[in-house]
Order: structure tokens, then sequence, then C-alpha cells
């Protein structure tokens, strides 16, 4: 685990990055106005199951395996009127503890020679601490004088495509190939982001980043596609942070950016390991090799109107004074059993739900 103890100055780290008027690392990068503040904590792992209340509500098993964080209401089957996650949960593996949201996302494999599978494992961003997990952020409008409408009890959304096998997100589901340390330049997929998976061996492992849309049509929780009810800015640059520019007319309503960054320690399996030919071996659990099938899932679970005072108070970073925080080591306490009992862990002959590999 590359986990520092102290927490980095990163809300100064990303300001100076992003405020910066000079290109950086030879890329043309859009400079935001000032400094965003983005809250930024850790959600330490809740469970890895085969189940997906959002797309495949009350599947069990679901199609592909999932690794899931926040509060411990999460269940095969979430009913958007019936199901109040802060009510029904008892805790939550995020920082921030009125925060009883589930964020969940695909599992990476690692491919060995002999055609066995191995689960990756992640950690926690530079300065977070916890179990694997996600680290999440939720970020405000750059511009303090507009407000953000946080997300209503139901709310959900989901960005990116299981079955996708060509680009389809261009610039909001991506990976990056990590250094030893650092690299927190151009977040929110900017440059050197791929929405593939990386072709060579990343020494940090390897980041992927899913960013949701920031604006909401303000009458639908919920839509078929779990898409339609929100969408992206218009005139927005590529990879600006945050809700910025304008909300299209039939999504009027600005909304927090949530964000999620999970780390993969692809580290562990060195080219040594690799095929023969120097192909990348890393597989989503979607059966996906090329990384374009990577996608994001959100049940908002804030208790009352502890998400919008955030937003309110523009809070930066783990800590924010009008919310109530949890050391890791309480966070870590909650989690809940597997639905789907299977291995997922070992060196699997197949991927968990037998899902092929689609080279
Ligand atoms: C397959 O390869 C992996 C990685 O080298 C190894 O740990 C595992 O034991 C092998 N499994 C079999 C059945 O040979």
């Amino acid at each position: 685990m590359h986990l520092t103890k102290h927490p980095l100055a990163l809300g100064a780290l990303l300001s100076a990055s992003t405020a910066s008027a000079a290109p950086q690392g030879g890329f043309d990068y859009p400079t935001p106005v000032g400094t965003v503040p983005m809250m930024r904590f850790s959600c330490t792992q809740l469970v890895v199951d085969r189940i997906d209340p959002l797309v495949n509500p009350g599947s069990v098993p679901s199609p592909h395996l999932h690794q899931i964080v926040g509060g411990n209401s999460f269940t095969p089957s979430m009913d958007p009127l019936a199901h109040d996650l802060p009510s029904k949960s008892t805790c939550t593996t995020c920082t921030f503890s009125e925060d009883f949201s589930n964020y969940w996302t695909a599992v990476l494999f690692f491919r060995a020679r002999n055609g066995t599978y191995k689960r990756v494992a992640q950690h926690q961003e530079e300065g977070l601490r916890g179990n694997g997990g996600i680290t999440v952020y939720y970020i405000p409008n750059a511009d303090s004088k507009q407000t953000v409408t946080a997300f209503k009890p139901g709310f959900r959304m989901l960005v990116g495509d299981a079955s996708a096998k060509t680009p389809n997100a261009p610039r909001k589901v991506c990976h990056r190939c990590m250094p030893k340390s650092g690299d927190n330049r151009n977040i929110n997929c900017g440059p050197p982001d791929t929405e593939e998976l990386p072709s060579k061996h990343c020494v940090g492992g390897i980041r992927t980043v899913i960013t949701f849309p920031t604006c909401w049509d303000g009458k639908n929780l919920d839509s078929p596609d779990h898409q339609s009810h929100v969408a992206y800015a218009e005139g927005a640059t590529p990879y600006a942070v945050g809700p910025t520019a304008k909300c299209p007319d039939s999504h009027p309503v600005a909304i927090p950016q949530v964000m999620y960054e999970v780390r993969w320690q692809t580290q562990e399996f060195g080219p040594e390991l690799w095929p023969e030919d120097g192909s990348q071996p890393f597989v989503w659990s979607t059966g996906d090799p090329k990384g374009y099938s990577n996608h994001g899932d959100y049940v908002f679970g804030w208790q009352g109107d502890a998400l919008q005072r955030a937003m309110d108070a523009r809070c930066d970073n783990n800590h924010c004074s009008v919310l109530k925080e949890q050391p890791v080591e309480e966070a870590e306490k909650c989690a809940v059993a597997r639905h789907v009992e299977e291995d997922i862990d070992g060196w699997l002959t197949k991927l968990p739900g037998d899902v092929e590999v689609q080279y």
C-alpha cells in the first residue's frame, strides 16, 4: 500500500496545477480561474459483490462483479421511493459520516500467462487512508456566486456503458498510467488520461477516473437508461473541473460534480508476468480488455441537507466545518456480507459470472 501518513496539501497542489496559465506536460490544458474547492474524501471498501441495484435491481447475481463503497443499506434491490438510504443504514465506509450514498464500479482483473485471472487490489489516493475503495469528489461551481443544487432522496445516475467495445464516453471515464507518486495534474480525465487501458506497465498502478454530469432536468430522480435525466454542460472546456459553462435548457439545474478516482494496484503484476507478446494483461470484470466498458454507478444517500450545506460552505478536501467526520478505523468497521457466494480472490479459471473476455 503506497499510503502516506500525513495528508498532502492536495487542495493547494490541485489549485496550483489548474491555475497555472502555462500548458503542462506539453498539453494545452484549460485554466479555471482561481481555486475550485473540491470535497475529496476516502470511502473504504464496503463489499465486492456481483449485484447491481441500479441496472439489474433484484438480480442475484448480476452479470459482472462490482466493488462498492458507502452506506450499509446496500442491497440487490433499492427501490428509489421505498429505500431511504440514511434511515436504513447504520454506518458508512465514507469519511463524512452523514454520507450513506452508494458508489460502485466494475472490478479489474489480471490475466496470467496460464490463462487464470486474479482480482487487482485497490488502494486510496495519496494523503488518504482506507482499505481499498474509492476516492470520492463533490465539486461545486467554480464561480463562487453560482450555487449548485444537491441531489434529492432517491436520486441515482450512471456514467459509462458496461457493454461498450468501442470509445463511447470521451473524457468522462478514463485511465492514467501512474508514476511512483504524485501526478495530480489535469484531473477530470484531462491529458494524459486515455479511454483505453494503458498499454505499458505502470510503476504507480492504474488510476481510473469517472466523471458525472453537472446538469439535471430538475424533475426525474432517475431515467430508464439512468443517464438521460442528467447532462453535461454546454460549452464547457473538455477537461473543466466542476459545474461550469451553461446547463442546457432541457437540464437547467446545476448539480455538484461527482467524480470517482480508483487506484488499482496493477504494479503488483510486473512485466515478467505479462504475456510474451507484450500485450497488456488487464481486463475489466465486464470481459473488456480494452477499457471502454468501465462505468460508475451512484445512488444518492446523504442525510438531510448535509450535502447542500457542504456545497454552500464550499468545503475543500477531506475536512469540512459543517459535516461530521469519522476516523478511517471506524469507516473500515462498516461492511456488508456478500450476496453471491463465489470465489473472487483466487487464481480463477473464469471471470466471475463466466464472463467471456472479448479479445
Ligand atoms: C497461474 O499463474 C499464476 C501467476 O503466475 C500462478 O500464481 C498460479 O498458481 C498459476 N495457476 C496454475 C493452475 O498453474
